[in-house]
C-alpha cells in the first residue's frame, strides 16, 4: 500500500502548479489525501512574497509540528520560495521540520525522502538555470475538469527593488513549445476547455526564435473550443504583436493582468520596473485600441519606500484613468535581501501604508462596481465551470450555477433540471449569457441560447 500524502499550498498560481508536479513525482510512492490528519507526509508549498504570507505560513507549521507529537511517525516538509529563502534554518527552528526543499529541487524529493525515513534532515535549495520540469505530467488537483494551468516558464531576472521572487526562483527560463502545446492539446483531449499559461514574467517567454505571442498563437490554434488565459505579465514585455495575436484569436480571452505597482513614474523609477506612468497609459491604449471590451485588472504597492502624498495621488489618479476591473492591492513589506531593503529606509509610518491603501481600496471598489454595471443588459459568452457558492437561487429555488466571461468576471445563473436529473447546462459548455444585475463582485444573467 501506497503511503498518504497531503500538499498545502500557499501564494501564486505557480505555486498552484508546482503542487501539481510534486504530486506527480511522488505518485509512485504517495497516494494524495484530502486531510492531513490521516497523512504520513506533509508537504507546505509556501510564499515568500510577503512578510504576512510567510507568518501564516509559520503559524500552520506550529499546527502541523504540533500534530506530528501525536503522530510520530508523520514527516513534515517546506517547500517552495520560504525554502529558498530561509534554508537550513528552517531545520534549526524549533519546528520540527524534516524537510526543506527550493523550487527547482523536486526532483530529488524521492531521494531525500528516503534519507527521511534513514532518520535524517532532507536539504537541497539549488536553484538551476535549465530545470522546468517539462517532462513531469503533473497531476490535476484543480477543483473542476475544465481548467487546468501550464506553467510555461520558471524564474525572473528584473529585479524590481521590493521583490523577493528572484532570489527565491531563479533565473527566467522557457519551456519547449512542443511540450507545451502538446500539454494543452492532451487536456483538451480530456475534456478541458480552458488552459492559463504561467509564468512569473510570462510574455518575456523566448524559446529559440519563439517569443510569447508566437506561442500564444500555437496554442490558440489547438481549438477554437479552448479558452487559453496567461499570466503574469509584466508592462515592459507587452508587445504590439501579442496585443494583434490577442485581438485576432476569439479564444483568447479578452484580460490582461498588467501589474502597475504605482502611478508615480518616481517610485516606478526607485522600484526598477523599466516603464514610467506615460509608458504604461500609452501601453493600456493600444490594448484598448485593438480589444475595446479587454478586461484589465492590475496589482498595486501602497507606501513603498520614499513614496509622498503626491506619489500616492498619482497612483488614485492613474487607477481612475485606466478604469481597472479588478486589482490586488498590498501594502509595501519589506523583504530581506532584495535592492529595496539593502539601499533603501522603509520610511512611510505602517499608519500612513495602511491609510493609502485603504483609500486604493475603496477607490477599487468604486471602479469595480462601475464596471459591472457597464455590463449589464449586455450579452457574454461564458464558460460554465461549476456549482455557484450559494448553489440555489434565493428567489427561484433553481440550482445555481456559475462560469467565466472572456474578461475574466464571474456570472452566476440558474440552471435547469432535466427529467433524469441531471443539469441542463452542464460544466464545460459554452453559453449565451444576458447580464441582468450586478453585485461589487458578481454578475448575475439568465441563459439566452446555449451554443455548441
Ligand atoms: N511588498 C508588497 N507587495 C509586494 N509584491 C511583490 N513584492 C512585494 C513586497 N515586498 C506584490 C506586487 C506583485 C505581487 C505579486 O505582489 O504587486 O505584482
Ligand atoms: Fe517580482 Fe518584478 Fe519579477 Fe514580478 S517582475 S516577480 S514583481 S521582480
Amino acid at each position: 500500500m501506497k503511503a498518504r500524502l497531503f500538499i498545502e499550498t500557499y501564494g501564486c498560481q505557480m505555486n498552484f502548479a508546482d503542487s501539481e508536479i510534486l504530486a506527480s513525482i511522488l505518485q509512485p510512492q504517495y497516494d494524495l489525501v484530502p486531510d492531513y490528519s490521516q497523512a504520513d507526509l506533509i508537504l507546505v508549498n509556501t510564499c515568500s512574497i510577503r512578510e504576512h504570507a510567510e507568518q501564516r505560513v509559520f503559524n500552520r507549521l506550529k499546527e502541523f509540528s504540533a500534530l506530528k507529537k501525536k503522530r510520530p511517525g508523520m514527516k513534515l516538509g517546506l517547500v517552495g520560495c520560504m525554502a529558498e529563502r530561509l534554508k537550513d534554518d528552517l531545520l534549526r527552528s524549533e519546528l520540527s521540520i524534516d524537510l526543506v526543499v527550493g523550487p527547482d529541487a523536486y526532483r530529488s524529493l524521492p531521494r531525500l525522502l528516503s534519507e527521511v525515513e534513514a532518520g535524517q534532515k532532507g536539504i537541497d535549495v539549488l536553484l538551476s538555470e535549465e530545470e522546468t520540469y517539462q517532462d513531469i505530467p503533473p497531476v490535476r488537483l484543480g477543483s473542476n475538469n475544465i481548467s487546468a494551468f501550464i506553467s510555461i516558464m520558471r524564474g525572473c531576472q528584473n529585479y524590481c527593488a521590493y521583490c523577493v521572487v528572484p532570489y527565491t526562483r531563479g533565473k527566467e527560463r522557457s519551456r519547449d513549445a512542443r511540450t507545451i502545446v502538446e500539454e494543452a492539446e492532451s487536456l483538451f483531449r480530456q475534456g478541458y476547455r480552458e488552459v492559463t499559461l504561467l509564468g512569473q514574467n510570462v510574455n518575456s517567454y523566448k524559446a529559440g526564435e519563439l517569443d510569447f505571442a508566437g506561442l500564444m498563437r500555437q496554442v490558440a490554434s489547438i481549438s477554437p473550443l479552448l479558452r487559453v488565459r496567461f499570466s503574469t505579465s509584466h508592462p515592459k514585455d507587452l508587445s504590439d504583436e501579442l496585443i494583434s495575436v490577442m485581438a485576432e484569436y476569439p479564444n483568447i480571452c479578452k484580460a490582461i493582468h498588467l501589474p502597475v505597482q504605482s502611478g508615480s513614474s518616481a517610485m516606478l523609477k526607485k522600484m526598477n520596473r523599466k516603464y514610467d506612468r506615460d509608458w504604461y497609459l500609452e501601453r493600456i491604449r493600444a490594448i484598448r485600441a485593438a480589444m475595446p471590451d479587454c478586461g484589465i485588472s492590475t496589482d498595486i504597492i501602497a507606501g513603498f519606500c520614499g513614496e509622498t502624498e503626491e506619489d500616492h495621488r498619482e497612483t488614485l489618479s492613474l487607477m481612475r484613468e485606466v478604469g481597472y476591473d479588478s486589482a490586488f492591492m498590498f501594502k509595501y513589506s519589506e523583504r530581506p535581501g532584495t535592492f529595496a531593503s539593502r539601499h533603501y529606509p522603509d520610511d512611510v509610518p505602517e499608519e500612513v501604508k495602511l491609510r493609502r491603501l485603504n483609500e486604493i481600496i475603496a477607490l477599487q471598489q468604486e471602479l469595480s462596481q462601475e464596471s459591472n454595471r457597464r455590463d449589464v443588459g449586455k450579452v457574454f459568452e461564458i464558460l460554465v465551470e461549476g456549482e455557484s457558492k450559494k448553489k440555489t437561487s434565493q428567489a427561484t429555488g433553481a440550482p445555481q450555477y456559475f462560469g467565466r466571461t472572456s474578461q475574466n468576471k464571474v456570472v452566476v445563473f440558474d440552471n435547469g433540471i432535466l427529467p433524469d436529473g441531471s443539469m441542463v447546462h452542464k460544466v464545460g459548455d459554452y453559453l449565451q449569457l444576458k447580464v441582468l444585475s450586478c453585485s461589487p463582485a458578481t454578475l448575475f444573467g439568465e441563459v439566452l441560447s446555449p451554443q455548441a
